[in-house]
């Protein structure tokens, strides 16, 4: 990473580890700190049902607009929690909001910690749309 490069951090969280995560990012790298929310709010019922099906099949949700100029910058962070093993729908919908062609890295909150058997699945993801995944984060939380 470059010296006087700008970064930009978004993430999703539902109970707030992974914005807690998130904040600490954004202070180390002094970056631009982007929540995204989902247009429909969710119970917890309704994350364990319906969000860990969509989780499972990599689906995107509707989430509130956010106002960001990509191209202001040049590392980019996205943070998201696990659900049933992969990121929970909010997250893809952050991956396709950024521009192909950019770098990104990412970190994940679980219970266990770990997203081994997942990694390359998540990884897909991002380079179906050209992007390139520089640093990987599994986080117990
Ligand atoms: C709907 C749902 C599904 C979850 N599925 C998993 C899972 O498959 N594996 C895991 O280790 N943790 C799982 N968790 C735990 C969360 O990933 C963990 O608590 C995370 O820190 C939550 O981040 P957040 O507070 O930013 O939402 C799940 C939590 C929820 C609410």
């Amino acid at each position: 990473m470059k010296t006087n490069s700008k970064t930009l951090v978004m993430f999703y969280s539902f109970t707030g580890h992974t914005k807690e995560m998130a904040e600490k990012q954004a202070q180390k790298y002094n970056a631009t700190l982007v929540e995204v929310k989902e247009s429909k709010k969710r119970s917890k019922l309704n994350a364990y049902l319906t969000g860990c099906v969509q989780a499972r099949k990599q689906s995107s949700t509707k989430i509130d607009a956010v106002n960001v100029n990509f191209s202001n910058y040049d590392h980019i962070i996205i943070g998201a929690p696990i659900w049933w093993g992969l990121p929970a729908p909010a997250f893809n919908s952050i991956v396709e909001m950024i521009p192909s062609g950019k770098e990104v890295d990412l970190f994940f909150l679980s219970g266990s910690g770990n997203t081994a058997k997942t990694r390359n699945k998540i990884k897909q993801v991002l380079s179906r749309r050209n992007l390139k995944v520089s640093k990987y984060m599994d986080l117990k939380g």
